[in-house]
């Protein structure tokens, strides 16, 4: 008897051991509705087609925009999100520490562009020129995405001397916040966050690095294209777990450059995989191997993208975080789904093999799909594009609701998709 126990506590302890380090192993195991989509996406190249006509969808973006320019006439506030049961946008107040002022512009830019009528145009830069004092903007990383997504799409539109110069100013703002001992530009300040002490980098600092590429382009001066692929390298090295989930932030030591913590702030667990904090991955190394070239980019821009597709539901729009799939009462997040769409249309041209082409596109397709159904379109319920996005959860904030970003990148994605080969 005493045998037969001991062998059973032996037998257990050695049970409870492997659990535990299996379990660290996998300390972000997909659930399991999401692990069944993984297998079967991973086995098959899926069948997703593109099912909506996409000049029909531009269309009713259009007729939401004229409805909202009407609505949004106070240019010292921008449109940030819709309340479920809401019609019209909440326009907070413009400022430097508001990371969304730019995606308004940065959508009518891109409707002027797509309709070529001016009318979009004189709304685009009624909307862009207050914006301008955040070039001097020294206190957090988003400047990239105020600047670029606004003045940006202006320059890039209109080819605007000035506009380029508030845009050359904001890229040295950005970079003034690199530590070359990290090797990463300094995403959010210490004071706002104070559980950070250090040098604090999150994955949606992935996105500013374009503004610089396109600074270093414009000025002959390498400076802000090297502190983009360094800080891309870095991360690329600190942000990632093994499976190509990432974290969605890095604290380093700003004297010696050592990781200090990973931890979230706007996922589930800091174990967890946040679906926009890996919709940035994808979206930010495609990104950054478009602008380098380099093969390691694009290498990890596929893995980044297949860590995404493989945290997936049915319907392609992740849940906020990927470790709450199939959860009763968890919110879906569809600006993730936006980000990742447009990241994998532009993945899906810069690839060489056509199967992986036809890959990527048919997975942005199937997003696309999904954004533009009656599950998740906007259409006849409120001034937005889409429903069902989620800001920050474990916050309070922007739970299921319209949010100004998702709109941004699902235009981008169309736009993206209407002139992929
Ligand atoms: N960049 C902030 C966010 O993704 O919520």
């Amino acid at each position: 008897m005493l045998q037969i126990s001991n062998r059973y506590l032996n037998l257990l302890a050695v049970g409870m051991l492997l659990a535990i380090v299996f379990s660290c192993k996998n300390s972000v195991k997909l659930s399991q509705d999401s692990q069944a989509v993984f297998n079967k996406k991973e086995n098959s190249i899926f069948q997703e087609k593109l099912d909506i006509d996409i000049n029909e969808e531009l269309k009713f973006c259009e007729q939401q925009l004229k409805k909202s320019v009407a609505e949004n006439t106070d240019y010292t506030t921008h449109p940030r999100l819709i309340e479920s049961g809401d019609k019209h946008w909440e326009m907070p107040k413009n400022g430097i520490l508001v990371w969304t002022v730019g995606f308004y512009p940065g959508i009518l830019w891109q409707m002027f562009e797509s309709t070529q009528n001016e009318y979009w145009k004189t709304e685009a830069l009624k909307r862009t020129l207050p914006l301008e004092p955040y070039k001097n903007n020294r206190e957090h990383h988003d400047v990239g995405f105020m600047m670029y997504s606004s003045y940006g799409q202006a320059y890039r539109l209109t080819g605007n001397k000035e506009y380029r110069d508030v845009l050359i100013q904001s890229a040295k703002s950005l970079i003034s916040r690199y530590n070359p001992k990290v090797g990463t530009i300094k995403s959010w300040s210490n004071e706002l966050h104070p559980q950070w002490k250090q040098h604090i980098t999150i994955i949606d600092n992935m996105l500013n690095l374009e503004l610089l590429f396109w600074a270093s382009k414009e000025t002959g001066d390498p400076i802000y294209k090297e502190i983009a692929i360094k800080h891309a390298e870095t991360t690329m090295k600190n942000h990632f777990r093994d499976d190509y989930s990432c974290y969605h932030v890095v604290e380093y030591d700003e004297k010696t450059g050592a990781v200090r913590n990973r931890n979230t702030s706007q996922g589930y667990a800091d174990e967890s995989v946040w679906a926009r904090g890996q919709a940035w991955a994808v979206y930010g190394y495609t990104m950054v191997y478009r602008e380098t070239g380099n093969p390691q980019f694009l290498d990890f821009a596929k893995k980044v993208s297949e860590r995404f597709i493989a945290g997936l539901p049915s319907d392609y729009i992740p849940y906020w975080d990927f470790n709450l799939t199939g959860k009763t009462g968890e919110p879906r997040d569809a600006s993730a789904a936006a980000v990742a769409a447009s990241g994998l249309v532009e993945l899906s041209s810069l690839v060489k093999s056509s199967e992986l082409a036809n890959r990527y596109c048919a997975a942005a397709d199937g997003i696309i799909n999904s954004l533009a159904s009656k599950a998740y379109s906007a259409k006849g319920v409120n001034d937005a594009f889409l429903l069902h996005s989620t800001g920050a959860k474990p916050q309070g904030n922007e739970i299921d609701v319209a949010l100004i970003y998702a709109d941004y990148y699902y235009l981008e994605a169309l736009l993206r998709r209407s002139v992929l080969k």
